[in-house]
C-alpha cells in the first residue's frame, strides 16, 4: 500500500470490506481486482470532469480500459431502465461469474451500480471508487445497494459489501458547492453521533467552513476555488468514514445499532419527499440539517440535551450553508409522508433524539405537534 495510505477493515455479513484512504487511493485499485479485468460503471461527471485521472486509475487493471460504461449520474439514473441497460451492457461483454465490476462516481452511481453487481450472475464481485463527498463518508461505506421502483426511493436492493473501498478526496476538486454541503451535512451527524475530537476539530475551523460552504459563499452550483488545501479533509473523511464503519460492523443488518445513521433522517426524508418536484426542493443533505437541528431543538425542550450542545450543532450547520429552519407542511401531508418512512417498524415511527454529543435514544417518539412547534 502507498505510504500515506490509512486502511479500515470490515467484514459485513462474512465477506471482508476493507476501505482505502489516500491521496492516491484510487491507483491501488488493482490489488482488489483477481482476473479477468473488471467491467468499469463510470459516472457522466467523473468522465467529463476527470478523464485524466480516471484513465490513470484505470490503466493500472486494464489497460486497454475497453469495458467501460459510462452512465449519467443522480438520482434519475437508479430506475430500473437504468439498471436493465446495464444488466443488457453486462451481457454484451459476458461478463461471467467471477468477473468484478467497479463503480466510479457519486452515490447513486454506486448505489445502482452495486445492485448491479449483487445480482448480475447472483452476486460478482464488487469495489467502488466514491467521488462525492458524501459518497466517500457514507454511500460507499456498508455494504447496502439499491434503486428506487414503484415511486419509492432506496426499496429495491441487496446488502452486497464492496471488496475495497477506494477513498481519494482528489475527486472532490470538481464538486459544485451543493454536493459539499450534502456530503457537511453527513459529515456533521457522524461527529454528533461518534466522534467528539470530529466535531470540535470542524467546530475550530466554524469561519474557514462559513468562508467556502455558508451563506452567501459562492454559486451553489460551481466548485469551491481552494477548496481541497483549506481544510484537513482527509482526516475529516477518514474520522467519518470511522464512525459508518464502526456502526456497521456492529449492525450489519440494520437491526438495533445502525439506526444511529438515521439521526435527521426521519423529518429529513419526509421534508425532502414533500418539496421534491415543487420549485424549491430540498437537497437530502439539506433537508437532514434540518432535521436534526429539529430533533436537538425536541430533545433540548424535553430537558434531554443539554442546550449548548444544540446551539454548537446549529451553529456548525449554519457555517457550513445547510439550513437550520423550514416551513411545515399541512398536518395531514406531514403525518402521510413519516408514516411512510421505512424506518416505521411494529406501528410506530423510532425517532433518533439526540442527549448529547455521542449520546442518542435510538428509539424516541415525537408527537406531530412536537414537530409542528419547531417548524415555521
Ligand atoms: N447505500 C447507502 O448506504 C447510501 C447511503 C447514503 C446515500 N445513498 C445514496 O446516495 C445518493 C446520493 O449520493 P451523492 O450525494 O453522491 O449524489 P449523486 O450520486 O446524485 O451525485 C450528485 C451529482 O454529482 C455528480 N458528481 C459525482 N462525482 C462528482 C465529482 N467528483 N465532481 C463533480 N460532480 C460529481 C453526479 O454526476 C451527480 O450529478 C442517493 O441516491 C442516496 O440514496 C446510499
Ligand atoms: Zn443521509
Amino acid at each position: 500500500m502507498n505510504d500515506t495510505s490509512r486502511i479500515i477493515e470490515m467484514v459485513l455479513g462474512g465477506q471482508p470490506s476493507r476501505v482505502v484512504l489516500g491521496p492516491l487511493a484510487a491507483l491501488e485499485l488493482s490489488r482488489f481486482i483477481p482476473q479477468p479485468p473488471p467491467v468499469y460503471l463510470v459516472d457522466e461527471a467523473v468522465a467529463r470532469l476527470q478523464p485524466a485521472w480516471l484513465a490513470a486509475l484505470q490503466s493500472g487493471c486494464d489497460p486497454d480500459r475497453s469495458g467501460t460504461l459510462v452512465l449519467p449520474g443522480g438520482e434519475s439514473g437508479k430506475q430500473l431502465e437504468r439498471l436493465g441497460h446495464i444488466y443488457a451492457w453486462l451481457a454484451e461483454r459476458g461478463v461471467p461469474r467471477d468477473g468484478t465490476v467497479v463503480g466510479i462516481g457519486g452515490g447513486a452511481l454506486l448505489d445502482v451500480a452495486g445492485f448491479a453487481a449483487a445480482t448480475w450472475q447472483r452476486g460478482v464481485g464488487w469495489v467502488s471508487v466514491p467521488t462525492t463527498l458524501l459518497a466517500m463518508i457514507d454511500a460507499a461505506v456498508g455494504g447496502k445497494t439499491g434503486i428506487n421502483a414503484a415511486g419509492l426511493k432506496n426499496q429495491v436492493g441487496a446488502f452486497h459489501p464492496a471488496a475495497g473501498v477506494m477513498v481519494d478526496c482528489g475527486f472532490l476538486v470538481s464538486l459544485p458547492r451543493a454536493g459539499w454541503r450534502d456530503g457537511l451535512a453527513e459529515m456533521i451527524k457522524a461527529a454528533v453521533i461518534g466522534d467528539t475530537e470530529l466535531f470540535s476539530a470542524m467546530e475550530a475551523a466554524t469561519d474557514g467552513l462559513r468562508g467556502l460552504f455558508g451563506p452567501g459563499a459562492g454559486p451553489a452550483d460551481e466548485a469551491v476555488a481552494g477548496v481541497l488545501g483549506a481544510l484537513p479533509w482527509r482526516d475529516w473523511v477518514a474520522s467519518a468514514v470511522a464512525v459508518k464503519a464502526d456502526i456497521v460492523r456492529r449492525d450489519f443488518h440494520e437491526h438495533g445499532p445502525r439506526r444511529a445513521l438515521n439521526l435527521g433522517h426521519t423529518l429529513g426524508h419526509a421534508l425532502e419527499a414533500w418539496r421534491a418536484g415543487t420549485p424549491d426542493p430540498l437537497s437530502h443533505g439539506q433537508a437532514v440539517a434540518i432535521g436534526m437541528a429539529v430533533v436537538f431543538r425536541i430533545a433540548v425542550e424535553r430537558g434531554q440535551c443539554p442546550l449548548t450542545v444544540a446551539v454548537r450543532v446549529n451553529e456548525l450547520l449554519d457555517a457550513c450553508g445547510l439550513p437550520t429552519r423550514c416551513a411545515a407542511p399541512p398536518v395531514n401531508e406531514l403525518e402521510r409522508l413519516l408514516a411512510a418512512d421505512k424506518k416505521r417498524r411494529d406501528g410506530r415511527v423510532r425517532w433518533v433524539l439526540p442527549r448529547g454529543l455521542r449520546q442518542l435514544d435510538l428509539d424516541g417518539d415525537v408527537a406531530t405537534a412536537d414537530l409542528l412547534r419547531w417548524l415555521d
